[in-house]
């Protein structure tokens, strides 16, 4: 029995070839309710850093949860993670916790527009940042006339744009996550820093899925590059609902009460995500999980871009540490790869002989697949799969 609306609780159909009946996950497994397993390359968008059940998550999350789960008054949980955000994230002179990356990235555009008394917002191709109206073109949304977007790693687009000082704020990903993974040409994040500050746009970097993934300071420590206003969500509490808005105390003050912009939200703050955050933040701080997770993603990605090469297939394999995509259809995409001319067919013909051998690749072409040091243990495994599925795709398709 179904009664979903269109099936889903999502904007992606289900592939025919995918399980729709997942009842648990464990490690680098999901498992469906017959008990089969399937080794999960998507792990939750990218917001399950450590796998699937991670032990000491659901410790933390069973010791909080006795103790009451939702309280109207502030706690001392939401104080103390506020400063571990503020040590840890370049930017975050303060911080508001909220409950999803959508309602962050509205935050982010609401203060932006506050601060400069400007309407207009700059975006990039292939971006997302949620299903708030800034940003969405979808039916039963009003036009949005005070959107533009550019083509990610295209400085002069940028610029261009922002010449007239008329821009509130940039709204982008610091790696391009949601159009394939896509990293950012050497020096396009620092020029954009700079053409910012130059003309009064407030830098937003959405680091819903970047963020504690690529690095612990997110992608902007990685890449040294310090926005005005930053988004987080997904990882940072493993997959519990927690988002959070960091940045610059004047831009960020102007929340009510203290300020104007209206801030609220039933579930913010929720205790059982701080825990969980907490918990996250401590592992990642006294764990190898970057160094282990980077070797990982190096080695896959030069596995696969050896397969394509030795094949002969015109394909792509690129990204950041634990988040790669791999393009059928062009020998490397720049700027994401909805502006490439790729074969989603064979994407999708690729991820189906995939999940034949039991392996689940984000069903969707622009999605990321992303690794973590539970995918150790069953490398082998991923790599003999994405051999003998690449040698089918080359008979069927090059
Ligand atoms: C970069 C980015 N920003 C914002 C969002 C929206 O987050 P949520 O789905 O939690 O509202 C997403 C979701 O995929 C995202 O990838």
């Amino acid at each position: 029995m179904n009664y979903l609306a269109g099936k889903v609780n999502s904007p992606i159909p289900i592939p025919s070839y995918y399980p729709s009946d997942i009842v648990s996950g464990t490690g680098a497994y999901v498992i469906n309710k017959d008990g089969q397993r399937y080794i999960d390359l998507w792990m939750g968008y990218g917001a399950l850093l450590f796998g699937h059940a991670d032990i000491e998550i659901v410790d933390a999350v069973k010791n909080e949860i006795e103790k009451g789960w939702f309280f109207s008054y502030q706690t001392s949980l939401e104080k103390e993670l506020s400063g571990i955000i503020n040590s840890i994230i370049p930017s975050a002179e303060t911080v508001r916790f909220a409950t999803t990356g959508s309602d962050a990235a509205a935050y982010a555009i609401r203060l932006s527009r506050a601060q400069t008394n400007r309407k207009k917002v700059l975006s990039i191709i292939g971006g997302y940042h949620g299903v708030h109206e800034n940003m969405i073109p979808s039916k039963g949304i009003l036009d949005n006339d005070f959107l533009n977007l550019v083509p990610f790693n295209n400085i002069e687009a940028i610029e261009e744009k922002l010449v007239n000082n008329d821009y509130a704020c940039l709204v982008m990903e610091p790696i391009l996550a949601n159009s394939g993974c896509t990293p950012p040409e050497s020096d396009y994040l620092k020029k954009i820093r700079d053409i910012c500050t130059k003309t009064g746009t407030i830098l937003v970097f959405d680091e819903v899925v970047t963020g504690f993934r690529v690095d612990l300071g997110g992608a902007q420590k990685l890449f040294n590059v310090i926005p005005d206003i930053s988004v987080f969500s997904k990882a940072i509490a493993s997959g519990f609902p927690l988002s959070v808005i960091c940045g610059k105390k004047e831009i960020l003050e102007n929340f009510i009460p203290s300020g104007q912009v209206f801030f609220a939200g039933t579930f913010n703050a929720s205790p059982i995500s701080l825990v969980v955050a907490k918990v996250v933040i401590n592992k990642l701080k006294n764990s190898n999980f970057y160094q282990t997770n980077i070797e990982l993603g190096d080695n896959l990605m030069r596995y696969i871009s050896d397969q394509i090469l030795e094949l002969g297939l015109l394909a792509s394999v690129q990204g950041v540490a634990s988040m790669l995509t791999i393009a059928f259809g062009c020998k490397t995409f720049n700027s994401g790869v909805v502006l490439e001319n790729i074969n989603i067919s064979a994407y999708n013909s690729f991820i189906s002989k995939m999940a034949k051998r039991n392996i689940l690749l984000p069903p969707l072409h622009t999605e990321t697949i992303f690794l973590s040091p539970v995918h150790s243990a069953v490398l082998d495994d991923i790599k003999k799969a994405i051999r003998e599925s690449l040698q089918e795709i080359k008979n069927e398709y090059y």
